[in-house]
């Protein structure tokens, strides 16, 4: 990678991104070969927002290649509930770690955290902003069923304030990708995403009705409304209904169309699609270890024990 710390998909390249996933298809057909690659390496896994999948993938991850792991625990049980600013505190853990996997609401926490430490950063979601390591295990998702050229891919739910939209469509400019996204007109990407998409010459069309692209689609990136978001709950109900998929939707969709969710999901795609062949969003959860698996162990090092540049 040509930079320590992972704080936006924009800053990755294609060799950037396939070398990684292709690290990750090493990782996920020979475990056994990562185990204790960085055995003494210790991991800090910074979450000042809950987390599932990235805090506990993360962890697996480090174990996995042999590095431990400590949790700055939530916010209630560290110093920040005693006023410490987020320069101090990773200041004081860049002691302990040899890297910072950092969750934070505010948007432009993880570029601020880097500036003030050596080691690297990974940005693992800021406000509204950015996660683009879960961008990579989408990545490594979408490749593993159609390769990551000529497709077809929609974005559907909220775009506004979701940050794994975000990610996923900056980098997906890196490939011969069209991209759909699908929204109500509250939620439609924010006004600087859509500049920096077309600044790239990305090829991107806007709808507010499912129906009008589904059957030209490769993947379908579902993506959860957030109810908070709406000071009127009846209008988030109306909203949410429209921008809910089942079984019997997906019978317009291709025979292998892919439908993914970054998750957590509340009922924005029904139950009776994960006993269909398009469901992968299990999966990608479970594709956050290998990547990064492969992440941490580029971040960390090479498998000569040499120092990735800073
Ligand atoms: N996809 C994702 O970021 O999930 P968590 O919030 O559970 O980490």
């Amino acid at each position: 990678m040509r930079q320590d710390h992972l704080i936006t998909a924009t800053q990755l390249s294609r060799d950037d991104i396939e070398a990684v996933l292709d690290r990750a298809r090493e990782v996920a057909a020979d475990p056994a070969a990562y185990m204790d690659r960085h055995a003494g390496a210790v991991l800090a896994l910074c979450f000042f927002e809950p987390s599932t999948r990235t805090k506990m993938s993360f962890d697996t991850a480090a174990k996995r290649i042999g590095a431990d792991t400590i949790d700055m625990g939530g916010v209630e049980s560290s110093s920040v509930k005693k006023g410490e600013s987020l320069a101090d505190t990773v200041r004081v853990i860049e002691g302990y770690a040899d890297a910072i996997v950092l969750r934070h609401p505010s948007e432009g926490a993880a570029t601020l955290a880097a500036e003030f430490v050596d080691v690297p950063v990974v940005n693992a979601g800021d406000g509204a902003g950015q996660h683009p390591s879960q961008t990579l295990l989408d990545l490594h998702t979408i490749r593993e069923d159609h390769g990551l050229d000529d497709l077809t891919i929609g974005i559907m739910g909220d775009l506004k304030y979701g940050r794994t939209v975000h990610s996923l469509a900056a980098a997906l400019t890196n490939f011969d990708v069209r991209q759909h996204f699908i929204s109500p007109e509250s939620l439609r990407l924010p006004r600087s995403v859509r500049f920096d998409l077309h600044e790239t010459g990305a090829q991107v069309r806007e709808h507010t009705d499912l129906e009008e692209v589904l059957p030209e689609l490769d993947v379908l990136y579902v993506t959860r409304i957030q109810k908070e978001r709406f000071p009127d709950e009846n209008e988030y109900h109306r909203v949410a209904g429209e921008y809910r998929i089942d079984a019997d939707t997906l019978e317009d969709g291709k025979e292998d169309l892919t439908v993914m969710h970054p998750l957590p999901r509340v009922d924005e795609i029904a139950a009776d699609v994960d006993a269909t062949d398009h469901a992968r969003y299990f999966e990608q959860a479970h594709n956050g270890v290998p990547v990064r698996m492969a992440l941490l162990d580029t971040l960390l090092g090479d498998d000569e024990g040499t120092e990735v540049d800073r």
